[in-house]
């Protein structure tokens, strides 16, 4: 059986107070629960505040980015190396703000992936499509093109340490959550897709979240779905109280 995996993508919101006393409220209230795993992702300036917040708890740790190399002349750039050292086990790689907002391009997430798993974190791969893409029937297209291209030249070894991420762009921060129906069918096809780059052994293994205008009154409908693994929570995630819901969601 695949854990369910909840995450909070805080993005660029909160203080270095707020988030140290978000990461609190949520590592007191999930306690030791070993059924779903929970992760929060802050800024990276406060990264190693919430490290030390999360110490000898059960939540989990990640940056939202990185940059592709192991060290370098790279001005205002993070490497995964730093955000393991910074107490990190996860990254975000691939988010809809970052390929659309700031162009970042199949190949170049595909280096990412590889120097972040070479750091020995894990990855969340985020995947999903615009609104023109699924009301052009291109949902399907789009998503293979993302997985085959973003996930090149990994081992299935490496591919034990990828979450894969399904984020419609269309449903991200606007309040309009893909259907249960939608939901299942991308992450069903996202499964079939991995079964054919890597065989169903990664397929059946791989956890597969769904992101997009997660809250507490439709987590449970989304993660009782067959497919769907968990979730990647936004908004939701910077209110402790909204994304334990969303925990307790997971716990069917
Ligand atoms: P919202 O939950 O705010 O829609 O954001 C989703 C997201 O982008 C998580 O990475």
């Amino acid at each position: 059986m695949r854990p369910k995996f909840v995450a909070g993508n805080w993005k660029m919101y909160t203080s270095l107070a707020s988030a140290k006393g978000l990461a609190a409220n949520v590592a007191h209230a999930f306690g030791e629960d070993k059924r779903v795993m929970v992760a929060v992702c802050p800024p990276f300036p406060w990264l190693t505040a919430v490290a030390e917040v999360l110490k000898g708890t059960s939540v989990l740790l990640g940056g939202q980015n990185c940059y592709p190399e192991r060290e370098g002349a790279f001005t205002g750039e993070v490497s995964p190396a730093m955000l393991k050292d910074a107490g990190c086990q996860y990254v975000i790689i691939g988010h809809s703000e970052r390929r659309h907002g700031l162009n970042e391009g199949d190949e170049f997430l595909n280096r990412k992936a590889k120097v972040a798993l070479a750091a020995g974190l894990k990855v969340i791969f985020c995947v999903g499509e615009l609104l023109a893409e699924r009301e052009a029937s291109k949902t399907e297209a789009v998503l293979d093109t993302q997985l085959a291209a973003g996930l090149a030249g990994l081992t299935t070894d490496q591919m034990s340490k990828v979450v894969i991420a399904y984020e419609p762009v269309w449903a991200i921060g606007t309040g309009k959550v893909a259907t249960p129906d939608q939901a299942q069918a991308a992450h069903a096809h996202i499964r079939g897709k991995i079964r054919g780059l890597f065989g169903e052994f990664t397929a059946d293994h791989v956890q597969i979240q769904y992101g997009g205008s997660v809250k507490p009154d439709n987590a449970a409908g989304l993660m009782s779905l067959p497919d769907v693994d968990g979730a990647l929570v936004g908004g939701a995630s910077l209110k402790a109280d909204q994304f334990l819901a969303i925990v307790n969601a997971a716990l069917g």
